[in-house]
């Protein structure tokens, strides 16, 4: 692989935590490499680590030791402020809760993540409908959560995540509360996104077989290691 594809790469991430005596180790000496504009499903049971990688890429979290290069970032040299607006800049977040905002509509939701982007008025409005159409949810876009179905509110969660044009989507376990016809939708439209918008997407999942059919690569993790993580590398 050409460096320069690399979008993302870590090396040697290790993160433990410490519960009274006991010392967790969540994730062991990381070797991981993303292509820019690449898919990459990770998958692993319960409690494996998946969540505290993809904290540590989104820099949600930051590693104790090891390194995590993103584009032309070094996150674990960054001060906290550099890391929130790398976080509102760069990455777009989708979790299994969809976190929405219960007193606004669907549009609304979007147009408030634009307002940390620094983005207001008709450019505001602008732009959350346009990601709201792009998730398929037009005629629903006056609706607020508790008038929309779970995987509606996904979609707007990920209208939401999308809407500032992240250059890398991190989704933790998007379909872990839907149904399989519903999941599949889901998993469709993320995959729509990757393909429309050539973001980079790393995915965390249960599900093999959602993860084998819209992934380029699959990888996973086990207690911490992620096996065969040099993949394309
Ligand atoms: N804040 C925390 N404090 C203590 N242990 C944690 C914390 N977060 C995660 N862990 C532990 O680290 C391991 C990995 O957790 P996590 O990354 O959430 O796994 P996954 O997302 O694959 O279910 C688990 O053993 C979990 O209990
Ligand atoms: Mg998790």
């Amino acid at each position: 692989m050409e460096s320069s594809d690399c979008f993302i790469e870590t090396r040697g991430l290790s993160r433990q935590y410490r519960v009274g005596p006991a010392e967790i180790h969540a994730l062991v000496e990381v070797d991981f490499h993303v292509q820019k504009g690449e898919f990459v499903a990770i998958l692993g049971v319960s409690g494996s680590g998946k969540s505290t990688l993809l904290h540590l890429l989104g820099g949600l979290d930051t590693p104790d030791c090891g390194c995590v290069r993103v584009g032309d970032r070094d996150l674990a040299g960054m001060t906290s402020m550099e890391r929130t607006i790398y976080r509102r800049t760069v990455v777009g977040f989708i979790f299994q809760s969809y976190y929405l905002v219960g007193s606004l509509t669907a549009t609304e939701n979007v147009a408030l993540a634009l307002t940390f982007q620094g983005v207001f008025g008709a450019e505001r409005t602008r732009l959350a409908a346009e990601s709201i159409e792009r998730v398929g949810l037009g005629l629903r876009a006056s609706h607020r959560p508790n008038q929309l179905s779970g995987g509606e509110q996904q979609r707007v969660a990920i209208a939401r995540a999308i809407v500032h044009r992240p250059a890398l989507l991190l989704a933790d376990e998007p379909t872990g509360n839907l149904d399989r016809a519903t999941a599949a939708e889901v998993m469709g439209l993320i995959h729509q996104v990757h393909r429309d918008l050539g973001t980079t997407v790393v995915m965390v999942t249960h599900d093999e077989e959602m993860a084998a059919r819209v992934a380029d690569r699959v990888l996973r993790i086990r207690d911490g290691r992620l096996e065969g993580a040099g993949g394309s590398a």
